[in-house]
């Protein structure tokens, strides 16, 4: 096959160089925008009388066609032809001959490819928003679910201090609240329209770049062509904001992992979404979660992979930035497929008040209570500090709770000790004073709950 280049060359392009330089395998993912793309480009040619009426027609009825035989699978695409956008237009001339050439006037692959990572991205960060919306759903219905467990939080690992099991829930939501943010962010980033930008420097023909971004629905163009041909940085923002929303999935799915050992035992994964042992008949495990946070460090490799590539490329366009392809592709996957499994896996999982509920009663969680208690009745939160430290020393001595003491173990370590103490000991007390705004008692929660649901959670879609 002829390649467009070959007026200038002399020997035939070696098979080797071929499959090492092409990029069909994996840039065919980006047919659909390339196609959208190249429509875009041809109204404009038309309308700007670069190209005739008639040729314009005929382009857009080949792509049109080109876009069905790709639909259906009928397409035969070549390594020869090296990438996704020479494909095409090496089908468009087969199809409609000599007017086919005409389409990329005024255009290079250089701009083209930057517009279909482009177009590429912004309907996947799109889906990718959809998703993370979903998942804060299904967080915030368990989070009115269990209003009433009260589990330990921890610190260091270590129990800390009662919470609600709503109030873990609703801090994911919020990283996720923050990831959309991030998202939307990158959403602008990418919503430039570089095409128009032609090789690196614009074109001398009289193009309108302003009624392609219409078409395509870009609310900008970029202001430097020789910029908008090297630009990857949305790439990186994307990979950046999808390393971090990683970042929070295997945080959680760590989480569940451990919950879910005998030694918490605060879950039961559904059977469905676990995996059994080939040895160990007894054993159920948790690869799903495994997985999501194994995969995690994949998408951090793309981020660094990417930065890598770009580090140092002297302007304009390398071939180098070809190798942007493969990690956003498998981010995008990584991270829906993550996503999705979540989505569907959370809502399944048992959740065990009783052993939750059980483990508040050991570890002294209510110790700051009485800490606080003390500073109530005058004492600095130092020396209150101290004072309760003796009390803890002194249950563990015993092998006690801070429950079990009476009131006469408990003045010997301070005569400001009242009856009223005991109301700080209990667990449920101890949450349920915690109303400082953003603090685990029910009512803030329940507050939170409802702001989350007046506002965009449930009216966007
Ligand atoms: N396959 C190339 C890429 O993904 C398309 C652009 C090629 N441009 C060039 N000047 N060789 O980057």
């Amino acid at each position: 096959m002829k390649k467009p280049w070959a007026g200038r060359f002399k020997e035939k392009t070696e098979k080797i160089v071929e499959t090492f330089t092409s990029s069909i395998s994996f840039d065919r993912r980006l047919w659909k925008y390339d196609i959208e793309g190249s429509i875009a480009h041809a109204k404009m040619l038309g309308k700007q009388k670069i190209i005739s009426k008639k040729d314009m027609e005929l382009i857009l009825k080949g792509l049109n066609e080109i876009r069905e035989e790709l639909e259906s699978g009928k397409f035969k695409l070549s390594n020869e032809l090296e990438d996704i956008h020479m494909n095409i237009e090496h089908a468009l001339i087969k199809k409609i001959g000599h007017s086919g050439g005409k389409l990329h006037t005024a255009r290079s692959r250089n701009d083209q490819v930057a517009l279909d990572i482009r177009l590429f991205l912004r309907d996947e960060i799109e889906e990718i928003l959809r998703l993370i919306r979903d998942f804060q759903r299904i967080l915030v219905a368990l989070a009115e679910k269990h209003i009433d467990t009260i589990m330990p939080g921890y610190t260091h690992l270590q129990r800390a201090q009662p919470v609600i099991l709503s109030h873990h829930m609703l801090a994911y939501f919020e990283m996720l609240e923050r990831d959309k943010r991030r998202f939307r962010e990158c959403l602008k980033g990418v919503n430039i329209l570089p095409l128009g930008s032609a090789a690196l420097s614009g074109t001398t023909l009289p193009i309108d770049r302003r009624y392609t971004a219409r078409l395509l629905g870009f609310p900008e163009i970029s202001r430097n062509s020789m910029d908008a041909v090297s630009d990857r940085d949305f790439v990186i923002e994307f990979l950046s904001a999808s390393g971090m929303i990683m970042v929070h999935l295997s945080r959680l799915a760590e989480e569940l992992i451990l919950w879910s050992s005998a030694e918490f035992g605060f879950i039961d994964l559904p059977d469905a979404y676990s995996t059994g042992s080939s040895i160990m008949p007894q054993k159920k495990n948790p690869d799903v979660l495994e997985l999501i946070r194994g995969k995690t460090g994949r998408v951090f490799g793309h981020l660094i992979a990417m930065l890598t590539i770009l580090k140092g490329l002297p302007l304009t366009y390398n071939r180098d930035m070809q190798e942007d392809k493969t990690p956003v592709f498998d981010t995008v996957d990584t991270m829906k497929s993550c996503l999705s499994m979540l989505i569907k896996m959370m809502p399944k999982i048992k959740f065990n008040k009783e052993a939750m509920e059980r483990a508040v009663e050991k570890g002294f969680l209510t110790a700051t209570d009485l800490a606080e208690y003390l500073v109530r009745k005058g004492i600095p939160f130092r020396k209150a500090h101290e004072v309760t430290g003796k009390i803890v020393r002194y249950c563990i001595e015993n092998d006690k709770t801070l429950t079990d003491l009476n009131i006469n173990e408990l003045k010997r370590f301070s005569g400001l000790i009242k009856k009223d103490v005991f109301s700080c000991l209990s667990v449920k007390e101890s949450v349920n004073r915690k109303n400082s705004f953003g603090g685990t008692a029910r009512e803030q929660v329940i507050k939170a709950i409802k702001q989350i649901k007046m506002t965009e959670i449930v009216n966007e879609k």
